[in-house]
């Protein structure tokens, strides 16, 4: 079996080695193989768009973010970053708050952070540009990126409680702490939180825990067990579509 270059190098970039057997090695003419090779995902596509109401719900919802002042976050911000990504699709990714890149530009992950989140969510077939959308906790930068306040929190968690109704993940990807725990109002360390299916709101949407790529860019060692989480959260999201 051989493994797509480009898949071959966004494994590289999330730290999973790859294992490439001498010529013939695998006998009947296998020329290469990967020991993390899942097999290549089918192309997951953003849904079918919602409905002309939903159009403008996004619409008011984006004005309304744009001229948010329901904190004092307001003061400091470039702009507010609401998110990125198909209007519906199944895969919703849920971050902190943006970083001064985020803040500058005006998109979600766009940092050193978001090249690697990005090349996470590729080597699973996802990518904002088609069937993933990204979104934080909070809309606006918190200055120094200090860890968002709970009054802050509180003010700006309706946002996000108003995109995922309109995106209707299937599976929602919480990425580091702050994220896990305000979308699970709960105290639980990361730790606790990884490796089994939350569930998320009155659709009951599953909902995993992974590492923040911020803190996977501190911690490399840590890159294969990120890359555990996106196993079991794409095993997760076709199970609960088979199931
Ligand atoms: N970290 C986050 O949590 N979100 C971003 O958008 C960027 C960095």
């Amino acid at each position: 079996m051989s493994i797509d270059p480009r898949r071959a190098e966004y494994l590289r970039t999330i730290g999973i080695d790859l294992w490439v057997p001498r010529a013939g090695a695998l006998g009947g003419g296998a020329a290469a193989a990967a020991c993390e090779s899942p097999p290549a995902p089918r192309p997951i596509r953003a849904r079918a768009p919602g409905l002309a109401e939903d159009t403008e719900a996004w619409q008011r919802l984006r004005a309304e973010v744009r001229g948010c002042t329901r904190c004092a976050l307001h003061q400091s911000r470039t702009q507010a970053v609401l998110g990125v990504g198909p209007e519906r699709c199944d895969w919703m990714v849920v971050g902190e708050a943006p970083g001064a890149e985020e803040d500058r530009r005006g998109e979600p992950f766009v940092g050193r952070a978001g090249k690697l989140l990005d090349a996470m969510l590729r080597a699973i077939g996802l990518g904002r540009d088609a069937n993933v959308y990204i979104a934080n906790i909070l809309k606006s930068r918190p200055p120094g990126n200090r860890d968002p306040r709970p009054e802050e929190v509180q003010a700006c968690l309706p946002y996000l409680h108003r995109q995922i109704e309109l995106v209707q993940p299937r599976l929602l990807l919480a990425v580091g702490r702050i994220a896990a725990q305000n979308l699970l109002g709960t105290d639980q360390s990361l730790g606790k939180l990884r490796g089994r299916v939350h569930r998320f709101g009155e659709r009951n949407v599953p909902l995993v825990v992974t590492y923040h790529p911020a803190y996977l860019l501190r911690s490399p060692a840590d890159k294969r067990q990120a890359w555990e989480d996106l196993k079991f959260a794409r095993a997760t999201l076709a199970r609960s579509l088979t199931g």
